[in-house]
């Protein structure tokens, strides 16, 4: 028995499952044997009083769950950080623990009331006493782990925990003498998994099978050599006994039921200090405020549920409700994470959906010069759709040229101070550019409750329509397109050669003849495919008429190209009258500016096609500026990059047949994108009817 190491227990006097509070739980109240129960707790005892000494608390009526000390608190030396449990079925334990330390001698340290931490079932010692591993996700809150940090002053390890069946952090991890670690990687995100590895070599890993884990294999208290646990497979005992430890199986299958076993049971209540520790806590916090319709357009869920999503946590300071139907609601919402990564992560995401710091801690955006030509600093912010402003000497910057996945170069002129949205490449040498999260905001626009409900009943809200609504949306795209070319405005259209091939190429032709088009994008095929059939009648060798194959028909496309290779350029082609009819024919003759960018797999290609594809970048941006609306049908390479230049605020209509592009296309999160998944020839068909319609005389008359 080794004198120096002492645990605290309780016996099990009152113990059942008297409530559910973990999923072990579930199905349990009151299925637990009391007699076996009480032999199992006596042979724990038994044992670990063979190796250390044992003190005991007393049991107290109506406190089930006080037999599990590991959630009595957290000691290292003679300070204590007494727990304050999640849920109330616990929270009466508190007193009895608190003085059972105060009669021992602690130094007591109390968390505030409203920040739960579960003592050593959420935070064990590295056996080698280097650093604090600490648990957060179910019961304790990340934000308790600065205090630890401060009043036992060792760093602190934070770990996310995932799986709700590893509630506790020792359930599912347990650090071992020689800087060994058994654990269940699966209990934990992918962060922290990161950050185990980066401490704990690969040789001094166990990471246990699911089978271990749900027999509390990790549940295991850890005596010099000695390991003591519920159950072991074969294969665990192996690995351990390998690496010079002596396990001894105890069954504790009715403490199981109550979702603990060994180490739950358990509190080691003498932990030496090694001197040369000392506080290092990477948790940092900030506190943003929200400003919308936070509940009816689900904004406040969406960021809370992207805080925790992203291993954060969170605290609603303060919630004000709109009082009346037009007034927005605000909240001030204190975000933790366990590292300056993380948190960049989390307010980056916060950031797009509006947040912003409080007046009182607003700083300046932070910049770095450029030094290599075309590329960022690290760390660089990286642009949204969504207008943004970035702080500047005290005053807020809006940036030009907003397009995603950019960066904002700041530069000082005669004027004031500037912002832009730059593409990497662009990027020169010295210029100033927005680094890190912190200075930057993205507007959001909060429309009245009835604007914006009317502005998405109008265009469909954001999300994928099904068959049934593609008529819905056709009759309300084909008003949109009125509206626009009556009052002068720009449709662009981007098109893949699908287009031609379902038969949607007269339909294009006729949209852009009428003035509902004011520029076209699109690849080197829907040009080819289009040229094919006004000057052969096929699309790729099918002849479009009798939907037939045509002898030879595969090489029509090469010979059309060829063609217009010999021309130099389709405007030539078509001034020649090779060009008769079509997509591109219409663009020609109607003055419809086009661009054609190339791909790998381009044919010819036709002399318009652009095969500097930095150059194409920038003439499709050049073209979708000033866009009202834009048409994707059908060619998913074109249209994610036109997505990517286009700023929030443009409309979009988004026609695939495949759902998983159109969902990519249309969720961009701004209400004015739509997603149909239909044939976008029959889109096309149904569009041109519906204009028809609204054209028609009878249409006019009744409206
Ligand atoms: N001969 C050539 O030179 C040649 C031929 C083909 C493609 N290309 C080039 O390859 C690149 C990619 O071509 P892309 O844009 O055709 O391909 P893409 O894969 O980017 O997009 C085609 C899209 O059409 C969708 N689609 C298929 N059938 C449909 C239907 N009936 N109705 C609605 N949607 C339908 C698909 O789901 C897909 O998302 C382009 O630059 C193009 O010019 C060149």
């Amino acid at each position: 028995m080794n004198s120096q190491i002492r645990y605290l227990m309780c016996p099990p006097d009152y113990y059942d499952v008297d409530y559910v509070i973990n999923p072990w739980m579930e199905g349990n109240i009151h299925k637990s044997s009391r007699d076996r129960a009480v032999e199992q707790w006596h042979n724990l005892y038994k044992i670990l009083k063979e190796h250390a000494i044992v003190d005991l608390v007393p049991p107290q009526p109506g406190w089930p769950d006080m037999v599990f000390t590991a959630n009595a608190g957290l000691v290292l030396g003679d300070r204590v950080v007494m727990s304050r449990f999640l849920h109330k079925e616990r929270q009466g334990e508190e007193p009895f623990f608190k003085q059972w330390f105060e009669e021992n001698g602690y130094k007591i340290y109390e968390l505030p009331k409203d920040l739960p931490f579960e003592g050593a079932g959420d935070a064990l010692l590295d056996r080698e006493g280097r650093w604090l591993w600490a648990g957060y996700g179910f019961r304790s809150e990340l934000d308790s782990h600065p205090y630890l940090a401060k009043w036992l002053d060792i760093e602190v390890l934070s770990l996310r925990l995932i799986d709700e069946r590893f509630y506790h952090l020792d359930t599912c991890f347990c650090p071992l003498t020689d800087g060994y670690l058994l654990y269940y990687p699966a209990a934990f995100d992918s962060y922290s998994n990161r950050l185990i590895e980066m401490r704990v070599a690969p040789e001094k890993r166990i990471a246990i099978a699911e089978s271990d884990a749900v027999n509390f294999a990790c549940n295991a208290v850890n005596i010099e050599q000695v390991v003591v646990m519920n159950k072991a497979s074969d294969a665990l005992k192996a690995r351990l006994s390998e690496i010079g430890f002596q396990l001894i199986e105890t069954p504790l299958t009715e403490f199981l039921k109550a979702g603990g076993a060994a180490k739950c049971l358990t509190l080691r209540v003498t932990e030496p200090i090694r001197e040369e520790v000392h506080a290092n806590m990477p948790v940092e916090s900030r506190i943003v405020r929200m400003e919308g319709h936070l509940l009816d357009a689900g904004l406040i869920n969406r960021a809370l549920d992207l805080v925790v999503d992203n291993g954060g946590s969170f605290q609603v300071l303060n919630f004000q409700l709109g009082e009346q139907r037009q007034s927005t609601s605000r909240a001030e919402i204190k975000v933790s994470a366990p590292s300056h990564g993380v948190m960049e992560e989390i307010i980056s995401q916060l950031i797009d959906l509006g947040a912003v710091d409080l007046p009182e801690d607003e700083r300046d955006a932070k910049l770095e010069p450029v030094t290599v030509a075309g590329v960022a600093p690290d760390d660089f912010y990286v642009t949204t759709i969504y207008p943004t402003e970035v702080r500047i000497q005290g005053q807020w910057i809006k940036v030009e040229n907003q397009r995603m996945d950019g960066a904002i170069a700041v530069s000082q002129t005669p004027q004031g101070w500037v912002a832009r949205c730059k593409l990497l490449r662009d990027l020169e040498v010295g210029e100033q550019v927005v680094v890190d999260v912190q200075g930057i905001r993205t507007i959001r626009k909060t429309e009245s409750r009835e604007k914006r409900n009317a502005e998405e009943f109008s265009f469909m809200s954001a999300g994928v329509s099904s068959e049934r609504r593609v008529e819905l949306v056709v009759e309300q795209v084909a008003w949109e397109l009125r509206k626009i070319r009556d009052a002068g405005g720009k449709v662009v259209v981007t098109a893949g050669p699908v287009v031609i091939h379902t038969g949607g190429g007269e339909h294009l032709a006729r949209l852009i003849r009428e003035g509902y088009v004011q520029v076209l994008l699109g690849g080197n095929a829907i040009a080819v495919h289009d040229l094919e059939q006004a000057i052969m009648g096929t699309s790729l060798g099918v002849d479009m008429k009798r939907g037939v194959a045509v002898r030879g028909g595969h090489r029509h496309h090469l010979k059309v190209i060829n063609t217009i290779r010999r021309y130099g350029s389709i405007a030539k082609a078509v001034e020649a009258g090779i060009i008769k009819s079509g997509v591109m024919y219409e663009c020609v003759k109607n003055n419809v500016p086009f661009c054609l960018a190339g791909s790998i797999r381009d044919d010819g290609p036709l002399p318009d096609t652009q095969m500097d594809l930095l150059k194409a970048q920038a003439e499709y941006a050049e073209l979708l500026k000033g866009a009202d609306m834009i048409l994707m049908l059908s060619s998913m390479l074109h249209s994610i990059g036109v997505g990517n230049m286009t700023p929030a605020g443009v409309k979009m209509v988004c026609v695939d047949i495949n759902p998983a592009v159109v969902t990519k296309l249309s969720d961009r999160g701004s209400i004015e994108s739509v997603g149909v998944v239909t044939d976008v020839g029959l889109f096309l068909s149904l569009l041109v009817q519906q204009l028809d319609k609204l054209t028609s005389p009878y249409t006019a008359k009744v409206s």
